[in-house]
């Protein structure tokens, strides 16, 4: 089985993509505690460091570099500032390669790096990975929709990927296996969500709606995929059997009736994020452990927040589960 090194690994959504595609995960890192123990609960069998990537001096040799560093800086939902410090955290996924020398990397990030204003932090991105290493990588990018690889979501992501230069083989990157352009419709919500209570007390974040939340559609039906999965609470979308949203104007909307509404729960936008429970190594629905390794106080009142977290962070499963897959053999 060949061996992956994974960093900023949170709750294992990229890694579970990796280990069903056949990758033995070594090592994980992140600097959140409670991304560890949803990770350990759910993938128990990985060496998961806890702390900052920065001080980690070494890493385990291994086949394959996987990291999604993180996006604040420029995701939709974030600050947008693009030299802030959190944007440079790719130089560590640099320094990681530069050390491992894999033969193969994969890298994710928010597809607004695309843009103008972040194309440089990309242009940077791709020059630090093609020339890292004895050999440097040969390296392609390109922009995925989760839900075109059987995700109940759309979540687009930019996704790069390395092979080193001395195995001189081209990456091609996944055609949908989902949708239109294939013969297996779209994974819908209806169907991520089957077998689910409706109304998981407890499970689902019920702070009132206010204006911000309501400037745009947040609901989609039950035979659509959904929107985003987000990681604040307070932003996740509605879940279908809230009465739909009539736009009154511009960038206000209200509900039809006043039938009760909702959002997503954590387990559904688990679900919603591709953790089927095929992708877990005990073949259920993700684990949530109820307390956090290491915290002082008690933040039970807060594990909701903390649940939806990690999820909403998360790469979708299947999503690093086709990138991994369409890897040339380059492992024995
Ligand atoms: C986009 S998320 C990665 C999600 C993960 N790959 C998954 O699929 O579940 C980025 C992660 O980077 C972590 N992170 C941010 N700064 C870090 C640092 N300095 N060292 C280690 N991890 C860090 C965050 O806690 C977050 O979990």
């Amino acid at each position: 089985m060949p061996t992956a090194v994974s960093l900023f690994s949170g709750c294992g959504g990229s890694d579970a993509g990796v280990i069903a595609a056949g990758f033995d995960v070594i090592m994980a890192n992140d600097v959140l505690a409670y991304a560890h123990d949803v990770y350990l609960a759910n993938f128990p069998e990985t060496d998961y460091r806890v702390g900052d990537v920065q001080t980690i001096a070494n890493f385990p040799a291994a086949e394959l570099l996987v990291g999604c560093y993180p996006c604040q800086g420029f995701s939709q939902g974030g600050a947008r500032i693009a030299n802030r410090k959190i944007n440079t955290l790719y130089l560590e996924f640099a320094r990681a390669l530069n050390l491992i020398q894999p033969k193969a990397f994969i890298a994710e990030n928010v597809s607004g790096l695309r843009r103008s204003t972040y194309r440089h932090l990309l242009e940077d991105q791709l020059k630090q990975f093609s020339e890292a290493g004895r050999h440097g990588y040969d390296v392609h990018w390109m922009q995925l929709n989760a839900h075109e690889f059987g995700v109940a979501q759309e979540r687009k992501r930019l996704v790069i990927v390395g092979i080193r230069k001395d195995f001189n083989i081209p990456f091609v990157f996944p055609g949908p296996t989902h949708g239109p352009l294939t013969d297996t419709p779209y994974f819908t919500i209806a169907n991520a969500l089957d077998g689910l209570p409706d109304w998981p007390e407890g499970e689902f974040c019920d702070d009132p709606f206010h204006w911000y939340y309501l400037s745009r559609n947040r609901r989609r039906d039950w035979s659509e995929v959904s929107k985003t999965i987000v990681s604040h609470m307070r932003h996740m979308p509605l879940h279908p059997i809230s009465p739909s949203l009539l736009r009154i104007n511009t960038d206000k909307w209200v509900f039809e009736s006043e039938a009760p509404a909702r959002r997503f729960s954590y387990r559904e936008a688990a679900r919603l994020q591709g953790f089927m429970p095929a992708y877990t190594s005990h073949g259920g629905d993700m684990i949530f452990p109820e307390s956090i390794t290491g915290a002082k106080a008690d933040f039970s009142h807060n594990m909701l927040r903390h649940k939806y977290r990690v999820i909403g962070n998360a790469v979708p499963p299947p999503l690093f589960h086709a990138v991994a897959g369409a890897l040339p053999n380059i492992w024995d």
